[in-house]
C-alpha cells in the first residue's frame, strides 16, 4: 500500500480527512449560509453535511466541482453577490504551518477559494497532518495566471530564484492557467505573497498568509488538533 511522506498509508490520510472533516461540522451554525472550499478533505466535510439535512440555509461555492457535490447533496449554491458576507468558510489546504499561513491551490481552485475566504467572517481549514510544517515551501505554490501573461510571469519569478512548472493542459474555473513554484525562500509568508500578488498578470497567487485561517483543525492518527 502507498504511503504519505509522514509515513501513513493513503487510508490512514483519508481517515485523518475525515477525522478533521467531521470535527469542522461542529463550528457550523444552524441556518446560516455557508461557504465551500474545494478537494477531497471538503469532500469529506460535504458528506458529513449531507448527513445533517436542513442544517444549513445553503452554501456558496469555491468551484465548480464542489458546486455538483453540494447540489448531489441536496445543498442550494448561491453566487456570493447575493449573500454579501459569508459568516464561516471551510476549505482545506496542501500545507500549513502554526501561524496558520496556508499554500492552496493544488487542486486550481484557489482564486474562487481566496475569494470567499476574504468574504468569511471566519475560515476554518481543515487538513490531515502531514502537511503541517514548520516552514512552507514544501508544496510547490501553485499561481494562477492570465493565458498570455504566462511567460512574463514566469520570467518574473524565475528572476527572483523560483522554479516553474506550467501545470500544461490544466484550464481554471475562470479560464486561466496555473504555473507551480518551488525555491522561492518562505520566511515571511505575507511579504512574499503581496510581492508575487504585484507582478503583472498574475490573477491569484497560492498563498494564504495575507488572510491565513482562523482556525486549523487537523487530522491526527489520534483525533483533531485544534491551532
Ligand atoms: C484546491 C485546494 C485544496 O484545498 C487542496 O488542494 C487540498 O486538497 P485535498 O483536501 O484533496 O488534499 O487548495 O485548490
Amino acid at each position: 500500500m502507498t504511503q504519505s511522506t509522514t509515513g501513513s498509508t493513503q487510508d490512514e490520510v483519508h481517515a485523518k480527512k475525515r477525522r478533521c472533516a467531521q470535527a469542522a461540522l461542529h463550528y457550523v451554525e444552524s441556518g446560516s449560509v455557508l461557504g465551500v472550499g474545494t478537494g477531497s478533505t471538503v469532500g469529506y466535510f460535504i458528506e458529513a453535511l449531507a448527513t445533517r439535512p436542513g442544517l444549513i440555509r445553503a452554501a456558496v461555492s469555491s468551484s465548480e466541482a464542489t458546486s455538483a457535490l453540494l447540489r448531489a447533496a441536496g445543498i442550494e449554491v448561491l453566487d456570493l453577490n447575493e449573500v454579501g458576507t459569508v459568516h464561516l468558510y471551510i476549505d482545506g489546504a496542501d500545507q500549513a504551518n502554526r501561524a496558520r499561513h496556508l499554500i492552496k491551490g493544488g487542486g486550481g481552485a484557489l482564486t474562487r477559494e481566496k475569494i470567499v475566504a476574504a468574504a468569511a467572517e471566519r475560515f476554518v481549514c481543515i487538513i490531515d497532518d502531514g502537511k503541517l510544517a514548520g516552514a512552507l515551501g514544501a508544496f510547490p505554490l501553485p499561481i494562477e495566471v492570465i493565458p498570455m501573461a504566462r511567460a512574463l510571469v514566469t520570467r518574473a519569478i524565475e528572476a527572483r530564484g523560483g522554479r516553474t512548472v506550467w501545470r500544461r493542459g490544466f484550464v481554471t474555473d475562470n479560464g486561466n492557467q496555473i504555473i507551480d513554484v518551488q525555491g522561492l525562500a518562505m520566511c515571511d509568508p505575507p511579504a512574499l505573497e503581496r510581492e508575487l500578488d504585484a507582478i503583472t498578470g498574475v490573477v491569484t497567487v497560492g498563498l494564504f498568509a495575507l488572510r491565513p485561517a482562523d482556525l486549523l483543525l487537523v487530522g491526527t492518527e489520534a483525533g483533531t488538533e485544534t491551532i
